[in-house]
């Protein structure tokens, strides 16, 4: 009897170590080779002049008057390109009009000044097409967007699909016109999106941003495949929280304001674009978005993670105030 006990022990704690070192090596196949292509994309990949990289003479870059497009428009002008500045027709885009003429005065800029909220698309592409027809853009940014934040169905509908077609439908929609454009002349190019690490789990209070932004990640790195022996790149970049008006569009969620806290300036974006065209597809942009992904993604399981935030939102204080607001409005 003593015998059988110390061999059915001794067999459990066999069992024990075996199912550890099986995961300790799931979790180490998954993370070193991230960390490894991480560590490349920041540290060993250099910055490169795109204008060189593609022969190219322009770029467009859409939500380029203001935060990240506007230090991606800045850069891409450092380098020598021209570029075309679609954002929507207000007192930003007019001031950015002026200033970026004077930054750069030997580089030509064009300004559509459109709403990219359009659900068909028609309206900017038209606008697009007529700043564009003359000229070849073999980089397209498509990084214009915004957030929403509340409980879905208290946010209008309208509101809603509007936050949906500027952040992705404007992306298909221009990526469609200016990949079949380079391919057809078979010129070279480079098209990015700017998604967000919101993509990597549920994010509740802002159920739809997080979605239209994992919907880009899932597209891009779809697209980069298919076009790679084209010598078309396509890359998306996941910012660690940067500084610019997205903060100050958002609302006054506790998530986010404690993000800004940690932000850094929007020419890392420009930078991480410059360093990273062509060498990663995925590229993973600071330490915040890098422990994001190893802790939420590579080492807690995303269906295990959705039951927890499930158990944790009604502690949120956003989520709290949302449920006050709400039963005011019912009594
Ligand atoms: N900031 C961050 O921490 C962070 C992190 C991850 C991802 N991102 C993403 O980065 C991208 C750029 O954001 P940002 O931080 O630079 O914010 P931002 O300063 O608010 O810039 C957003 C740009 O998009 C334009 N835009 C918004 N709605 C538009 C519409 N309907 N039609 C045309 N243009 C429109 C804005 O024009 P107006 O200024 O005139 O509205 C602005 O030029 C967004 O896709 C955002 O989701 C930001």
């Amino acid at each position: 009897m003593a015998v059988f006990f110390s061999l059915s022990s001794l067999s459990h704690i066999w069992t024990m170590i075996s199912l550890t070192l099986v995961f300790f090596w799931i979790g180490f196949l998954s993370v070193v080779p991230y960390l490894a292509l991480c560590f490349y994309g920041a540290f060993v990949c250099k910055e490169q002049n795109l204008k060189k990289k593609y022969n190219a003479q322009w770029a467009l870059v859409t939500g380029g008057s203001s935060g990240i497009g506007a230090a991606i428009v800045r850069k891409l002008a450092s380098q020598g390109l021209n570029v075309v500045v679609v954002a929507l027709d207000d007192a930003l885009m007019a001031k950015f009009k002026d200033t970026i003429a004077e930054e750069f005065p030997n580089n030509q800029f064009r300004f559509v000044g459109c709403d990219l909220s359009d659900a068909e698309g028609q309206s900017y592409l038209d606008a697009v097409k007529q700043q564009t027809d003359d000229i070849d853009i073999q980089i397209l940014c498509n990084n214009a967007g915004f957030i929403s934040t509340g409980a879905f169905a208290d946010i209008t509908f309208k509101r809603n699909m509007a936050n949906y077609h500027t952040n992705v439908t404007a992306g298909l929609t221009l990526t469609h016109y200016f990949l079949n454009k380079m391919l057809d002349k078979g010129l070279k190019g480079l098209v990015t999106f700017t998604s967000s690490s919101a993509g990597f789990i549920p994010n509740p209070m802002s159920a739809l941003y997080s979605s239209t932004k994992i919907f880009l990640t899932t597209f891009a790195a779809s697209l980069a495949a298919e076009y790679t022996e084209d010598g078309i790149d396509v890359l998306v970049v996941h910012p660690s929280p940067i500084n610019s008006n997205f903060y100050s569009n958002a609302g006054k969620m506790s998530a986010l304001l404690s993000a800004q806290k940690l932000s850094s300036p929007p020419s890392v974006i420009a930078d991480t674009i410059c360093r990273n065209a062509g060498k990663v597809v995925v590229s993973d942009q600071g330490p915040i978005t890098v422990v994001m992904k190893v802790l939420l993604v590579k080492l807690l399981d995303w269906n295990v993670f959705t039951e927890i935030m499930k158990i944790a939102l009604p502690f949120n204080g956003d989520y709290k105030a949302m449920k006050l607001r709400r039963q005011a409005k019912q009594d």
